[in-house]
């Protein structure tokens, strides 16, 4: 077998990439990039591949989410504080369902590239190459802002950069203290038809009362003031990651420099293609998404191509099947894992499966079936005897309207007051929210089902 190098991937198929017009431009960009700082380390994302090992084994529980694609309109210091925000609520309430550590991943400060069901687009009976995603080409239906431009990867890594470097600020400034996190929650459950969520409101904070009047608060206060939050994005612009992959000095291992953990898209995981090869030689964690057409022996493959050495933590498989869809799907790719005894992290995309068209025109997706879809990646884990270890949720911290439901109720005539995303629909934070408690309500479940088989 061949050694890995970062630009291998160039002698293989390549899908769902632009193909640039001016090579002298996309090589100055491209030696630029390599010159550049990475934006994360090594050594960060050796510990969130620890992280997500224990996730795996069900000793930590991952909570991956954020916008489908980060936009460059969009980009503003409140947007970035209100999605963190609204994650390291839902982590509380998972934490407490789950009664483990909630490993936080952003879909952010990276999340620029989009890989698309048609090659073009055709509106009033004009055809225009796709909108890709701002780090490829502009979004308005006109011949020239949906030509690629490669300089345009440049200020992905400059809004990249600045994005982590508020998350990083965040993290530890003093903004993620549990208990300023805990009432905004509470103001949460005050609102309207939110009070089935109280109880679990009061026991957070029956809990937090205990803890310092037990003095766990002083003597434990970096914990309970700082958070551990990766970033995470899908490697698709391959262009643009080889020149942000680095070999870490001390053990000679590449690092995609470009975010803690990557993923392999449902479109680009053909397990002889660009996008695997690419991820089968860096260090950072590695997800893999799996939907309806992943056959269990294209995963046995994927399996040892991305995690040769049956790592824990290395790989992170993302089921996005659908609501009503899992329990046809899932269990032949548990079986495959089984198989193989490969270590392997389960998470539930409960989004991209659940995309539809509402009577109003607007893609969204239903409330009720992200939940429906976490529920069955639940039971079909419990029939399988295999561990779920994750959600993966499109979302933001603002007060958009492009998924339906939820106790704020959003409807399909509203769905056009505040329908801001470049790509797929998200969760706002009220149903961001809401969502993670009744996800907390199935740990809870879970954990008491199995303690009460351990003591049958
Ligand atoms: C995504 O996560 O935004 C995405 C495109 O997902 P998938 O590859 O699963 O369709
Ligand atoms: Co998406």
């Amino acid at each position: 077998m061949t050694k890995w190098q970062k630009s291998n991937w160039r002698a293989k198929p390549r899908i769902q990439m632009p193909d640039y017009t001016d090579a002298d431009a996309l090589h100055a960009v491209e030696g630029q990039l390599s010159k550049y700082p990475p934006l994360v380390f090594a050594g960060e994302a050796r510990r969130l591949k620890q992280a997500l090992g224990a996730a795996g084994r069900g000793e930590a529980f991952l909570l991956q989410g954020g916008d489908c694609a980060e936009s460059f309109d969009q980009f503003s210091a409140d947007s970035i504080r209100d999605t963190f925000k609204v994650m390291l609520q839902m982590a509380m309430v998972l934490t407490y369902g789950a009664k483990v550590p909630v490993v936080k991943v952003g879909r952010m400060a990276g999340q620029f590239a989009k890989p698309r069901s048609a090659p073009t687009e055709v509106v009033n009976g004009v055809e225009l190459p796709s909108y890709r995603g701002d780090i490829i080409n502009d979004l308005p239906f006109t011949a020239e802002a949906r030509v690629p431009d490669p300089k345009k990867m440049l200020q992905a890594y400059t809004q990249s950069a600045a994005t982590l470097n508020l998350l990083r600020a965040f993290s530890t400034g003093g903004y993620a203290d549990v208990h300023q996190v805990h009432r905004w929650t509470l103001d949460f459950t005050q609102g309207d038809g939110a009070a089935r969520y109280r109880d679990m409101a009061a026991r957070i904070s029956d809990t937090l009362d205990f803890m310092s009047a037990a003095g766990v608060d002083s003597a434990r206060a970096h914990t309970l003031q700082t958070v551990d939050f990766y970033t995470s994005h899908e490697s698709l612009l391959l262009e643009y990651e080889e020149a942000l992959t680095r070999q870490d000095s001390i053990s000679g291992d590449w690092l995609a420099g470009s975010g803690h953990m990557i993923w392999i898209g449902d479109r680009t995981r053909q397990p002889d293609g660009a996008h695997v090869e690419f991820a089968s030689g860096v260090l950072n964690p590695v997800g893999l998404k799996c939907g309806p057409t992943t056959t269990a022996e294209d995963l046995k493959v994927l399996m040892k191509k991305l995690n040769p050495e049956n790592e824990e933590g290395k790989l992170t498989l993302i089921a996005r099947f659908g609501a009503g869809k899992v329990a046809e799907h899932l269990p032949r790719l548990i079986k495959a894992v089984q198989e193989e005894g490969a270590n392997v992290t389960w998470v539930c995309d409960a989004m991209h499966g659940n995309t539809i068209k509402s009577a109003t025109g607007y893609k969204t997706r239903p409330f009720e079936a992200v939940l429906r879809e976490v529920q069955d990646f639940f039971s079909v884990h419990n029939a399988e005897g295999s561990i779920p270890g994750g959600v993966h949720f499109e979302m933001t911290g603002l007060d958009v309207t492009e998924c339906t439901g939820g106790v704020r109720e959003v409807t399909e005539e509203n769905l056009s007051d505040r329908y801001h995303t470049a790509c797929d629909p998200r969760l706002n934070a009220s149903q961001s929210l809401e969502l993670a408690f009744l996800v907390a309500e199935e740990l809870t479940k879970r954990r008491e089902s199995k303690s009460l088989a351990a003591s049958a």
